[in-house]
C-alpha cells in the first residue's frame, strides 16, 4: 500500500513538472517575481507582469524563445486599433554593441522599427539574450481609464543592425489578442485566463494531499 502511494506521488510530481515546463508559470527569473503570466498562443512567446493599481503602471517581462542572435523580437499594445498599424512597440535585438531595447511606434507596414516615443510613458526598458531566448523588461504607464488593451507581438531577422520585415506565416498573422492587466484575462487566438500565483500553487497542494494520505496509511 505504501509503495503504491509513494509511486503515485512520484508519478504526480513527474506529471506536474512536465506540464509546467510548457507553462509560463514554471519560468523563474533570476531576481524578479511576476504575479501573473500568460503563454501567448503563437511564436513561442510569454508575457509576465505585475499591475500596480495605485499608479496604473505595469512592470512586465516579454519573453520570446526559439530565436537566435540574428532575430529581433517585439511586443506592443495597440491603444486605438488592432494589429500592426498603431502598435506601440517594445523592440529588442542584438546589434554590434550588444542587446538593444527601445520603443517604436508603428505607423506604416514598411517600418524598420525606428526608435521613437510611444503614446504612453515607458520609464524603463531593457533586454537580455540568453541561449535561444530574448526577454524585454519594461515599465509602462498605462493610458488612463482602462486595463484591457489589444496586444500584438512579432519576430523577424536583423540585417546590418536593421530589423527586416517579418515573415507572413500563419503564426506571424495570428499574433494578436487582448490582455487585461488587472484581471489577467487574455483573449484572441489563445483565449483563456492568465496564470496567477494562486493557480501555480495547485499542484504543490495535490502533492501535499497525497503525502498526507501516505502518512495516514502508515498507521
Ligand atoms: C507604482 O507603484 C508600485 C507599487 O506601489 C511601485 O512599486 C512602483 O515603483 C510604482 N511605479 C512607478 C513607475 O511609479
Amino acid at each position: 500500500m505504501r509503495t503504491l502511494l509513494f509511486s503515485s506521488i512520484l508519478l504526480i510530481s513527474l506529471f506536474s513538472s512536465s506540464t509546467n515546463a510548457q507553462s509560463c508559470s514554471a519560468h523563474q527569473f533570476s531576481n524578479r517575481l511576476y504575479a501573473t503570466c500568460t503563454n501567448l498562443p503563437v511564436l513561442n512567446a510569454f508575457l509576465h507582469w505585475n499591475y500596480h493599481q495605485v499608479n496604473h503602471t505595469v512592470d512586465l517581462a516579454y519573453r520570446h524563445t526559439g530565436v537566435t542572435a540574428s532575430n529581433w523580437v517585439a511586443w506592443a499594445l495597440n491603444i486605438d486599433g488592432t494589429g500592426m498599424i498603431g502598435a506601440q512597440s517594445l523592440v529588442a535585438f542584438q546589434n554590434s554593441g550588444g542587446i538593444r531595447a527601445y520603443t517604436s511606434p508603428i505607423s506604416a507596414f514598411r517600418t524598420q522599427l525606428q526608435e521613437g516615443p510611444l503614446s504612453f510613458g515607458v520609464p524603463t526598458i531593457s533586454a537580455e539574450i540568453s541561449g535561444n531566448q530574448i526577454t524585454i523588461f519594461a515599465t509602462l504607464q498605462l493610458p488612463a481609464g482602462r486595463t484591457s488593451f489589444n496586444q500584438v507581438w512579432q519576430d523577424g531577422l536583423v540585417s546590418g543592425n536593421v530589423p527586416q520585415r517579418h515573415a507572413l506565416e500563419n503564426a506571424n498573422r495570428a499574433s494578436t489578442g487582448t490582455v487585461d492587466f488587472q484581471t489577467g484575462q487574455v483573449s484572441g487566438e489563445g483565449g483563456g485566463a492568465a496564470n496567477t500565483q494562486r493557480k501555480r500553487n495547485v499542484s504543490p497542494f495535490l502533492l501535499f494531499f497525497f503525502f498526507f494520505l501516505g502518512i495516514i496509511s502508515t498507521y
